[in-house]
C-alpha cells in the first residue's frame, strides 16, 4: 500500500477508500462479495458519484477490490487462480524417531514477547475474541457465587453445564449417540490429544500422522518415546487412501492422529466420502484414531463438516477439540469424546490434574448459554477469511516469484513453499534479527523434506505493521537467494 497516498487524507476519496478498506478487513464484506454500488455509496456517504468512483479505483490500485465489467466492484477473492499450491512431497514411509523438541521449544518460547511480530502463532488476536462478554460474566458474579465455584475441586469429568453446551454443539456436528457422560473436559485440545495418546500407546509404539503435521504432535510423540509414521497427504484432501491399509499393516500402526478439518499446517480438508472410507477401514482393522477438530467451526464457506466421529460404529474415534481458536486460548478449555477409551482417559485425567479449573469452565459455559457464540463465529469466520485473502495476496506480491501458497477453506494458517535453496530455519534466524517470527516448516515433519517451507498465521488483523513484516521477510528471502 502506498503510505504517502494513504496519509494524504485531505482528499475525500482517499478518506472513503480508507474507511472501506477498514470495513473489508473487519469482515463486513467478504472475499468475492459485491461492494455497495456507486449510487448507493454516494447516498450513504454524501459524496459525489465521481468521488466514490475515485475511491473504488484507489482500492483497486491497492489490490483489494476488482471491477468486473457490467457487474460492479467486488472484494478480491483468494488469488488461487494464479498462485501455485505447495508440492505434495512423498517422504519414505517408515516409522521415525522424532527429535525436534529443543529447536521447537526455543522458537515457541518467544510467543509472548510483545516486541516480536508473531506470524508463526496460530491463534486469533484479542480483537477477534469475545473478551468483553467474558469479562462481563465474571464481573456480574457475586463473591458468594465465585466462592461456590472456586472453593473446591471441580467434577473430574468437567462442569456439567459446560458439557451440556458442548453436547448441543456436538449433535450439530452430526455426531449421534453421544451422551453427557461421554464428554470429558480437558485443559485445551493438546491436553485432550495427550491424554488419548497416553491411554492408547506405550513407549516404542507407532503413531500414524499426516505429513506435514502440527509440530506439537511431533513434540509430544518425541516426549512419549513413540515413533511417527508420516503418511502421504494431499494438500487439499488430507491423508491419501491409496495403499493405506497396506501401510498400516506393514508398519504395525497403533493409533492414527489426524486433523481432517483445516489441518494445521497445510489447511487440507478431507472430503466427506474420504472421511467415511477412512473410518470404515480403521474400524474394520480395530485401529483407533484421534481426531483433532480444533478448526471445525472456522469454515469460510458452506457448513460444518461431518466429523470422523460421526462415522464411528465401534467407539474407536477419540474426538478432541477446544475453544482456544474461537473464545480464548488462555482459559485452556477443551474436551475429548473418547469412545471406548473413556474409563482410561477419566483415570488419566484424575491422576494428572484431578479436575480442570472450575472458573474457566464456568465462564465458557455461561458464555455459550448466552447464545452469543454463533453470531461471534460468523464474524470470526468472515474476518479470518478476509485476512487470509489479504495475507495471501501480500505474500504473492512481496515474496520472490515462484512462491507456492496453500488455499485453505478454513482455519488460520497458510503453508508457504519457497525455492529449495532457502532453508527456513536459517531464514528464521535472520527475520528474528528484525523481530519477526514464523514457523519453519521443518518442525512439522521428521523427514527433513519441508525445510524450504514455512507456516504463516493469518490470525493477526492486517495492518501496515503486518504488511511491512511480510515485505521484510520477502526482502530477506531475495537477499539469501542472491547469495
Ligand atoms: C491442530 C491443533 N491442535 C491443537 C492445538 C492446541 O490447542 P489448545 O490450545 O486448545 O491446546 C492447536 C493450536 O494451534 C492446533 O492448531
Amino acid at each position: 500500500m502506498d503510505t504517502e497516498t494513504i496519509e494524504n487524507t485531505n482528499f475525500q476519496y482517499v478518506k472513503l477508500a480508507n474507511e472501506i478498506e477498514e470495513r473489508i478487513k473487519k469482515g463486513e464484506f467478504t472475499a468475492g462479495e459485491k461492494l455497495t454500488s456507486l449510487r448507493k455509496m454516494h447516498k450513504q456517504s454524501g459524496l459525489s458519484i465521481t468521488t466514490v468512483y475515485q475511491s473504488y479505483i484507489e482500492l483497486e490500485k491497492r489490490g483489494i477490490i476488482e471491477s468486473r465489467s457490467k457487474s460492479g466492484f467486488f472484494v478480491k477473492p483468494l488469488i488461487s487462480s494464479y498462485i501455485k499450491v505447495p508440492d505434495i512431497l512423498k517422504p519414505k514411509i517408515e516409522p521415525r524417531r522424532i527429535s525436534i523438541n529443543s529447536v521447537a521449544c526455543s522458537i515457541v518460547e518467544n510467543l509472548n514477547d510483545p516486541n516480536i511480530l508473531h506470524l508463526g502463532a496460530s491463534a486469533p488476536p484479542k480483537e477477534l475474541l469475545p473478551i468483553k462478554q467474558l469479562a462481563k460474566i465474571i464481573k456480574k458474579e457475586s463473591t458468594k457465587n465465585l466462592e461456590n465455584i472456586i472453593h473446591t475441586y471441580g467434577n473430574p469429568s468437567g462442569n456439567i453445564s459446560l458439557r451440556k453446551q458442548i453436547l448441543k454443539r456436538t449433535v450439530g456436528k452430526n455426531q449421534k449417540n453421544i451422551y453427557l457422560d461421554d464428554i470429558i473436559i480437558t485443559s485445551g485440545c493438546l491436553n485432550a490429544v495427550t491424554l488419548c495418546l497416553k491411554a492408547i500407546t506405550k513407549k516404542g509404539d507407532t503413531v500414524a500422522v499426516e505429513s506435514p503435521t502440527f509440530h506439537c504432535f511431533l513434540q509430544l510423540i518425541e516426549d512419549l518415546g513413540l515413533m511417527a509414521l508420516e503418511l502421504p497427504t494431499n494438500i487439499s484432501t488430507g491423508v491419501e487412501l491409496d495403499n493405506l491399509e497396506q501401510i498400516l499393516d506393514e508398519n504395525n500402526v497403533k493409533v492414527c492422529l489426524f486433523i481432517p478439518t483445516f489441518n494445521n499446517p497445510i489447511g487440507s480438508n478431507m472430503p466427506v466420502q474420504k472421511r467415511k472410507e477412512i473410518v470404515e477401514l480403521l474400524n474394520r482393522k480395530e485401529i483407533p484414531v484421534i481426531e483433532d477438530d480444533i478448526h471445525g467451526d472456522l469454515f469460510f464457506e458452506g457448513r460444518l463438516q461431518p466429523t470422523l466421529k460421526s462415522f464411528d460404529r465401534k467407539g474407536l474415534v477419540l474426538y478432541c477439540s477446544s475453544f482456544s481458536k474461537s473464545i480464548s486460548p488462555g482459559l485452556r478449555v477443551g474436551w475429548v469424546i473418547p469412545g471406548r477409551f473413556k474409563e482410561n482417559i477419566k483415570r488419566l485425567k484424575l491422576n494428572t490434574t484431578v479436575a480442570t479449573p472450575t472458573l474457566n469452565e464456568f465462564v465458557i459455559a455461561e458464555y455459550l448459554k448466552s447464545g452469543a457464540h454463533d453470531r461471534h463465529l460468523k464474524t470470526l469466520r468472515n474476518r479470518l477469511r478476509n485476512q487470509m485473502s489479504i495475507v495471501t495476496n501480500t505474500i504473492a506480491q512481496c515474496f520472490p516469484e515462484g512462491v507456492k501458497i496453500s488455499v485453505p477453506a478454513g482455519g488460520m494458517s497458510l503453508w508457504v513453499q519457497l525455492s529449495e535453496n532457502i532453508n527456513t530455519f536459517d531464514l528464521y534466524k535472520k527475520t528474528m534479527e528484525e523481530n519477526i517470527s514464523f514457523l519453519p516448516g521443518g518442525l512439522c515433519s521428521g523427514t527433513g523434506k519441508y525445510n524450504h517451507c514455512m507456516r504463516i498465521s493469518c490470525g493477526l488483523p492486517f495492518d501496515e505493521k503486518l504488511k511491512q513484516g511480510l515485505d521484510t521477510i520477502g526482502r530477506i528471502i531475495k537477499d539469501i537467494s542472491l547469495g
